[in-house]
């Protein structure tokens, strides 16, 4: 297949570049690199640098793609900054995707995987989540993730757009060439990281007064490599709809903590501080319609694995994508 990527310099879609090339697909890169890096593009990929607010641009290059397959991962995904600046998610992750939604219809793209959000349940009552449960979305960037979905969803009903929303939980881990490395960073296993490595002074837990067995909140991580498989798998398949993707295990911030220590061999400090506002105690997935429908078989099934994926590409790339 020929498959067309937004946002294939960022962390997720670069390390899914580099599986549909391993698979021997062919693939074609839209990035504005605003926040993606040119160097975290497999060199395998054909590249065009250019943003979804300009229609001319996204459709040129549908066009002369001509792909048998469409990712859409390209997004602002900080949480934080969408509660204080959320138009800016509003513009680009639903107003700028527009643009492609219309140029896939165009253009008679066959398939549209989208990048969603466990973010669209909000603070769920039922654990494990299905995708039975209501979406309420707690802030802009889990909404606008809700709201490009509602898109897709009335293009196929109307135009007979292909779409699969992927809805994942805790990214994490790394591909061989390609990892994480935000600017800013905010998650978890990279800034534990940074601890480790010497480049912060320490990591802060948010609150360790939850409900849960040790006080720390609990996240489902599923390894980066996992996700692409699913992505591959949903774009070969006919399903319609949105799909949770999970490992199905909930691992707490100490967990992880002790995890990086193990794995690093590092020591490094660690401050329990105040609660984050509206981090939820527990997000765990259901994914069982995924491996149902899609036949997703996810093979990193321990949290070590992923940890330890994500410190072996730091140890060879100790300056990210810097340098
Ligand atoms: N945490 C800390 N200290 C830190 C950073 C995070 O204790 O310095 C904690 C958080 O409070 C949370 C856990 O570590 O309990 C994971 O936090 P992340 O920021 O790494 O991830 P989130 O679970 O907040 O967010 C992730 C994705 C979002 C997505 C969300 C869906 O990164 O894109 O899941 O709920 F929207």
């Amino acid at each position: 297949m020929h498959v067309f990527v937004t946002g294939g310099a960022g962390y997720i879609g670069s390390c899914c570049c580099e599986y549909l090339l391993d698979q021997g697909h062919q693939v074609t890169v839209f990035d504005a690199l605003l926040t993606g890096y040119r160097q975290a593009v497999d060199p395998r990929a054909n590249f065009i640098e250019g943003n979804l607010a300009d229609y001319a641009a996204i459709d040129s290059a549908i066009k002369k793609a001509s792909p048998d397959g469409l990712i859409h991962f390209a997004a602002f995904i900080e949480v934080g900054e969408s509660m204080s600046d959320p138009l800016k998610y509003f513009r680009n992750n639903v107003a700028n995707a527009l643009n492609l939604c219309q140029a896939a219809v165009e253009n008679q793209v066959p398939k549209l995987v989208f990048s969603s959000t466990a973010a669209v349940y909000g603070m769920p009552s039922n654990i494990p989540i299905s995708e039975d449960e209501p979406t309420d979305p707690i802030n802009p960037y889990g909404e606008a993730k809700l709201m490009f979905e509602k898109i897709l969803s009335w293009q196929h009903r109307l135009k007979g757009l292909h779409y699969c929303a992927l809805r994942y939980f805790n990214a994490a881990g790394a591909s061989r060439n390609y990892g994480e490395a935000h600017r800013p960073e905010s998650h978890l296993i990279p800034l534990i990281m940074e601890a480790a490595e010497g480049k912060r002074k320490l990591i802060r837990i948010f609150g360790d007064d939850y409900d849960t067995p040790d006080g720390t909140c609990i996240r489902d991580y599923v390894h980066v490599l996992d996700l692409a498989q699913a992505h591959l798998l949903a774009l070969q398949s006919d399903f319609c709809g949105s799909l949770n993707l999970g490992s199905g295990f909930g691992h707490s911030v100490k967990e992880v903590v002790e995890m990086v220590r193990r794995v690093s061999g590092k020591r490094f400090t660690v401050e329990v501080v105040a609660r984050r506002p509206g981090d939820p105690a527990r997000l765990i997935a259901d994914s069982s319609a995924a491996k149902r429908i899609l036949g997703w078989q996810p093979v990193y099934d321990s949290l070590e694995q992923i940890v330890q994926s994500a410190w072996d590409w730091r140890c060879k790339n100790p300056d990210g994508y810097s340098s």
